[in-house]
């Protein structure tokens, strides 16, 4: 059996640097685990557009489709967005979300205990938190036509349009009922059907596919607006959200600071099961490539490390090893290092990208 393959794309600003931490987590598995992975390397973003005048090259593009998983680091940047919006560095992710088909786009938030006091809400809100958000990656606004600037009489206009059709819905839907199985079984499903048709339309297709396969799950439902004020007031009372792709990138967003930080998030993009049976998959942060610190040494690498412990999980069905990791980041969190965005008025042990990096080798060493 040949090893499974792995394509990583660091992309631009602190992408680089935190996938060099998991590089280094990749090396750990294969010489003290005797899991060993085919990594190839390749550009994606802005660093794909200054080399090729595009974002993602079309061998890149072919590359990720053949490999088992695809690891993406993050993208974009201000030197690029005056460019024109065929080519900018979002373009690249966008493209590679939807040739995939990587309709699924799981982020989960899990406030770990050593951070609880950190987030900015109150403790007992956020801590022991465990929650999955499933956005919908495909389609919606992102991607419905028509779309542009377009020129009417004296004024521009404009144009982007949310578009769902029902297998899209069904299809997303059936992966959060999934998830919630093996969860507290309870998805609650999020739109705007007061005031959007393709709201209306989301709500029915839940609840059709729930009453024809997973009416064993509890189904609730609640507009998008109140969705986001409710996690910020008591988010414990949700295991599953499904929700479309951009509420879903707002929520997402939302949902990182009740752990503490944008850069403590993971997410796992998932489509159709494979040849091999593996599904298509993406892993990557949930942050973007933060220019403010990039080049650093201050990005905080831990929620792209968790998002090769959702592969480990998701695409190689090794959750005790996704785990060994998961359990190595939260030893690092208790013997309180912190990089610049965890520290809090309570303090720590201030480390860089790379000084986490070491700490969570060292934990994962210690768990063997
Ligand atoms: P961002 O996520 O890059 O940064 C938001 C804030 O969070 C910044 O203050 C940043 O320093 C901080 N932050 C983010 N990740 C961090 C980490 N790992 N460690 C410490 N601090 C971290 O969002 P933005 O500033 O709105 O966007 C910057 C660029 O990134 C834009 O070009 C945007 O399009 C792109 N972006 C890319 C992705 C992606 O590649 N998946 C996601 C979001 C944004
Ligand atoms: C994310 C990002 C992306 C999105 C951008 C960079 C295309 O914000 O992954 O959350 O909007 O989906
Ligand atoms: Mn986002």
């Amino acid at each position: 059996m040949p090893n499974p393959s792995l394509l990583i794309l660091p992309g631009d600003g602190i992408g680089p640097e935190v996938m060099a931490e998991v590089r280094r987590i990749i090396d750990w598995f294969g010489a003290k685990r005797g899991i060993a992975f085919d990594v190839s390397e390749d550009l994606v973003g802005g660093c794909a557009y200054d080399k090729h005048g595009t974002p993602l090259h079309d061998d890149t593009m072919a590359r990720a489709q053949e490999v088992d998983a695809v690891l993406l680091g993050a993208v974009g940047g201000p030197q690029y967005d005056s460019l024109d919006f065929s080519v900018k560095p979002e373009r690249g992710l966008l493209r590679l979300r939807k040739e995939m088909d990587l309709y699924a786009n799981l982020r989960p938030a899990q406030c770990f205990d050593a951070l609880a006091d950190f987030s900015s809400l109150k403790k007992n809100v956020v801590a022991g938190l465990d929650i999955m958000i499933v956005r919908e990656l495909t389609s919606g606004i992102y991607f419905g036509e028509p779309r542009g600037i377009i020129r009417e009489g004296n004024e521009r206009i404009g144009i982007n349009t949310q578009r769902y059709t029902e297998s899209e819905i069904a299809r997303v839907a059936r992966s959060a009922f999934e998830l919630a199985r093996k969860r507290s079984n309870r998805v609650c499903s999020m739109e705007k059907a007061n005031v959007m048709e393709s709201g209306v339309l989301w709500r029915e297709v839940v609840t059709e596919v729930h009453q024809a396969e997973y009416s064993d799950v509890e189904l609730s439902h609640m507009y998008a607006d109140a969705g986001a004020m409710q996690l910020t007031r008591w988010p414990k009372q949700f295991d599953v959200i499904v929700t479309d792709n951009l509420f879903g990138d707002l929520l997402s967003d939302l949902a990182a600071m009740l752990t503490g930080s944008l850069g403590m998030l993971p997410s796992a993009s998932l489509g159709a099961p494979m040849a091999n049976g593996r599904p298509k998959a993406l892993y990557e942060p949930v942050h973007g490539s933060a220019p403010d610190i990039a080049g650093q040494g201050k990005a905080n690498p831990i929620a792209c490390i968790l998002s090769f412990a959702m592969a480990l999980r998701y695409s190689f069905d090794l959750g005790d090893e996704a785990a060994r990791v998961e359990k190595a980041v939260e030893q690092v969190l208790a013997d309180g290092l912190r990089t610049a965005d965890l520290m809090g008025p309570e303090g720590g042990t201030p480390v860089s990208t790379t000084g986490m990096g070491d700490a969570v080798l060292a934990a994962l060493d210690a768990s063997l």
